[in-house]
């Protein structure tokens, strides 16, 4: 139903670079037509070009939806292309990092229905998370076509409040380079145990991807599955005593970095 609207009403794609390219790449899988999708791009990409989608033909009338997908610094440009279609029943869904729903109320007018999400980039291999939060003109219905949009590229959830987005977004929205760091620096400490660079290095990735495809599949939950593989006495034991440090460890330093984020979000979102 929510896909129907889409492809019916049309689906505007303002800035198609990696995050629009992943979600447009999903769509087009799913079944949406090219046909119903405008994407307005400075510089469209030869895949882009190959899809069939209108590029830079300029917007329908009234469109289902126009996804936001341009970096937070390139919204000032972007958005006055958009302005005519504010105050309407078309959702305006944003991608972007940090900017908040009341600047797109300022922008495109305040009775515009507007959901802001962040996704996360395993999006462009269809296992992102994407939480999403609606203004008060946000219907039910208008929910759940962004749901069926971002669900192309991995999961959703919905937020109780935009509060929540600066806690999401140190979370989910940065958190696969803090789990590229650790594969890093898992390889760098296999190295330092005698292994060469690349069995490492392949060590390490897969370790990191079927841990957490095993933590997504499993139905006991990380705690237990993390006792379940740790004998006592054993060589996890002895790892996990230091990663489990009150002051070193784990907990103290992840808390750290996410509280960073989240610090660093709240001050991008207050300009
Ligand atoms: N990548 C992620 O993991 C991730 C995660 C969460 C949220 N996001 C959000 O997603 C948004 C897009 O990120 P991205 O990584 O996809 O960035 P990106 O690859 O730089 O894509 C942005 C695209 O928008 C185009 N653009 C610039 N100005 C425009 C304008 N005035 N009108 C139309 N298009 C314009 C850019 O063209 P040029 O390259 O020619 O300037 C580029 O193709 C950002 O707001 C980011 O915060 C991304």
């Amino acid at each position: 139903m929510s896909m129907e609207r889409v492809a019916q009403d049309g689906l505007v794609l303002l800035g198609c670079g990696k995050m629009g390219s992943a979600m447009l790449a999903g769509w087009l899988k799913g079944g949406l037509p090219a046909s119903s999708v405008w994407v307005l791009d400075p510089n469209p990409s030869d895949w882009l070009r190959g899809t069939g989608v209108h590029i830079n033909a300029g917007v329908p009338d009234a469109p289902a939806v126009a996804l936001i997908a341009v970096k937070p610094q390139m919204m000032g440009d972007a958005l006055p292309t958009m302005a005519a279609l504010g105050n309407s029943k078309t959702v305006f869904l944003s991608v972007a990092a940090g900017t908040a729903i009341t600047t797109f109320e300022g922008a495109l007018g305040a009775q515009s229905p507007i959901i802001r999400a962040m996704p996360n980039t395993p999006a462009a291999i269809g296992r992102g998370i994407t939480a999403i939060v609606g203004n008060a003109h946000a219907t039910d219905a208008d929910m759940n076509m962004a749901d069926a949009l971002l669900s192309a590229v991995g999961q959703v959830v919905r937020l109780e409040g935009e509060g929540q987005m600066d806690a999401v977004t140190a979370l989910s929205g940065s958190g696969p380079a803090y789990v590229f760091h650790l594969i890093e620096t898992l390889a760098q400490a296999g190295e330092a145990e005698g292994l060469p660079a690349d069995l490492a290095l392949a060590l390490a990735k897969a370790t990191v991807g079927g841990a957490g495809q095993l933590a997504e599949d499993a139905d006991e939950d990380p705690s237990q599955l993390r006792i379940n593989v740790t004998s006592p006495g054993g060589t996890t034991q002895a790892a996990l005593e230091v990663l489990t440090n009150d002051t070193e460890g784990f907990p103290a330093l992840i808390r750290r970095a996410v509280k960073a984020a989240a610090d660093r979000s709240r001050e991008l979102a207050n300009g």
